[in-house]
């Protein structure tokens, strides 16, 4: 067959077709250096993010995109800096996304001032315009080193110039009057929730906590840190929902009325204004360091091709929901369509009995079937952004719960809806497996969605776009208020750099 020659060493593969009469067809399965693409932000230097990253996608001579993986790392990267100076960079192969292209991702643990040289080799050969020269400085993650000027910051960044989920939670709050937020916030959330009061001013931040449960500020203290590295933010002063359920159920007709509190999770009767969650912002930031499944790494581990995928829905997790109960019932009348399985009882122990328990598998191993089921948890499941990364169909229940991204996914278009009362899940089940075509292209469609929504780079912007907004509409100056303590950048040698930003304008 044909695509055996594809798992061969590029090199083999050559050879072999140089070997093979030379028909249209042979010559058009083989990598053009020239003509493969590359992209990303990860070839500029002054976009500054954890992990920096650019996509690979091969050509054919033919000029045609691969639409299957051509082989075994067909493309080497090799990344260092421009002078003699040691740099530590963190560049494991390229990930091979299984449809024709590839995502490199590299973590540099210095700054360098003179740049960076990124060659991308195809065998001997130099693929697209290699090798990319990134002009110095380019700095760090660590680096503290922000851009003074916002709004150049958000274009080198190339954020959007809006997003709907944000000018939708913004059109409530035309004001934020921030003396009213600070009588009434403490009040009102603070003892049974966990809320953090944080206030930045001249891109320091000073915080202090209110409530019970606020272990997850880490998650939002290393958000600011690493976006006052890399821009001078606005004056403002939030209160951030570090809990799970959004809390600000005020609807805008009452009187008083509902107050702009920044939560991570959104829902049809609450009026917060959402940020990314928890989850995909420390996934981001620990790219390559601390986490595994991030949203970058997941993108190479999407298991077969779709027609070697078993053909049933999937779902594992805990029983943080009665519906996730069901579904295993549903599971056992129909285990040729669904394999539902609950790994860990808390809510619901005494049903265990009942339900059995499902070993964990892997996040990864998910993949090994055509369609996922996603379900709530507490709040949404924040499975759904890593589900949406992979290559099978995702079947979604409807929710009130929403993420940031959700208002950009349109039911039978990117996924497919569920009722919440999952009573439709058998019919849309048999529904994929009979319109295996149109199945696939739901689950390409809203995969490559989920790409471009979900990269770090807008994650940053999603931040940075929410506080702007918000500081724009305070009608009073943020301060500094009783109780609060500065949150410091590190100041260790990971930190070293010198910062020519920052020079710049001592000398103004
Ligand atoms: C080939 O891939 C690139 C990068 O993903 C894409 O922009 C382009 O539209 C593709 N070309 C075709 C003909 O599909
Ligand atoms: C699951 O099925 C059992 C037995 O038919 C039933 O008693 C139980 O209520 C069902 N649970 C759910 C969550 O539907």
């Amino acid at each position: 067959m044909a695509n055996r020659r594809w798992e061969l060493p590029p090199g083999i593969a050559l050879l072999m077709l140089a070997l093979l009469p030379g028909g249209e067809g042979a010559r058009g399965n083989e990598i053009s250096p020239e003509k493969t693409l590359v992209w990303g932000v990860g070839l500029r230097s002054e976009v500054v993010l954890p992990v920096r990253y650019f996509f690979i996608q091969a050509v054919n001579t033919a000029g045609e995109n691969f639409t299957l993986s051509p082989g075994k790392n067909p493309f080497t990267v090799k990344i260092s800096s421009l002078s003699s100076e040691h740099l530590r960079v963190h560049a494991p192969a390229p990930l091979d996304r299984n449809d024709g292209s590839y995502l490199m991702r590299y973590r540099l643990y210095g700054s360098t001032e003179e740049g960076l040289k990124i060659e991308i080799l195809y065998g001997e050969k130099h693929v697209a315009q290699s090798p990319y020269i990134l002009k110095g400085p380019v700095y760090h993650e660590y680096c503290d080193c922000p851009d003074v000027d916002f709004a150049h910051w958000q274009a080198s960044m190339s954020c959007p110039s809006e997003d709907l989920q944000i000018s939708r939670d913004f059109s409530v709050f035309p004001h934020v009057d921030l003396k009213q937020m600070l009588r009434e916030v403490p009040v009102r959330f603070g003892p049974r929730t966990g809320i953090i009061h944080y206030t930045i001013l001249n891109n320091k931040i000073y915080r202090r906590t209110l409530g019970k449960y606020t272990d997850f500020k880490m998650f939002s203290d290393e958000m600011l840190l690493s976006l006052t590295r890399k821009v001078h933010l606005p004056d403002f002063e939030f209160y951030l929902n570090v809990g799970d359920w959004p809390v600000e159920s005020r609807q805008f007709n009452e009187t008083p009325g509902p107050v702009p509190i920044l939560s991570w999770c959104g829902s049809a009767a609450t009026r917060d204004i959402v940020l990314p969650t928890y989850d995909v912002t420390h996934s981001t930031l620990e790219t390559l360091r601390g986490v595994s499944n991030d949203l970058l790494s997941i993108q190479g581990n999407t298991g077969p091709a779709w027609g070697s995928k078993t053909d049933k829905a999937f779902f594992r997790g805990r029983d943080s929901r009665e519906d996730r109960l069901r579904l295993v019932n549903i599971s056992k009348e129909h285990p040729e369509l669904l394999d539902a399985g609950i790994t860990g009882y808390f809510f619901f122990k005494e049903k265990e009995k009942d339900l059995g328990k499902a070993s964990v598998i892997g996040f990864f191993d998910f993949f090994k079937y055509k369609y996922q089921v996603n379900v709530d948890g507490t709040v949404a499941a924040y499975r759904f952004p890593y589900l949406m990364l992979g290559n099978s169909l995702i079947l979604k229940q409807e929710s009130s719960y929403y993420e940031n991204f959700y208002i950009h996914l349109k039911a039978g278009k990117h996924y497919v809806a569920l009722r919440e009362d999952l009573s439709d899940l058998i019919e849309k089940i048999k529904w994929a497996k009979q319109n295996d075509a149109k199945a696939q292209t739901i689950a390409r469609e809203g995969q490559v969605s989920a790409r471009e929504l979900l990269q770090p780079s807008r994650l940053y912007c999603y931040y940075s776009m929410v506080f702007q907004m918000y500081a724009e509409r305070q009608t009073s100056k943020p301060e500094i208020r009783q109780g609060m303590e500065l949150v410091q950048q590190p100041t260790d040698y990971s930190s070293f750099c010198s910062c020519h930003r920052k020079n710049e304008r001592d000398e103004l």
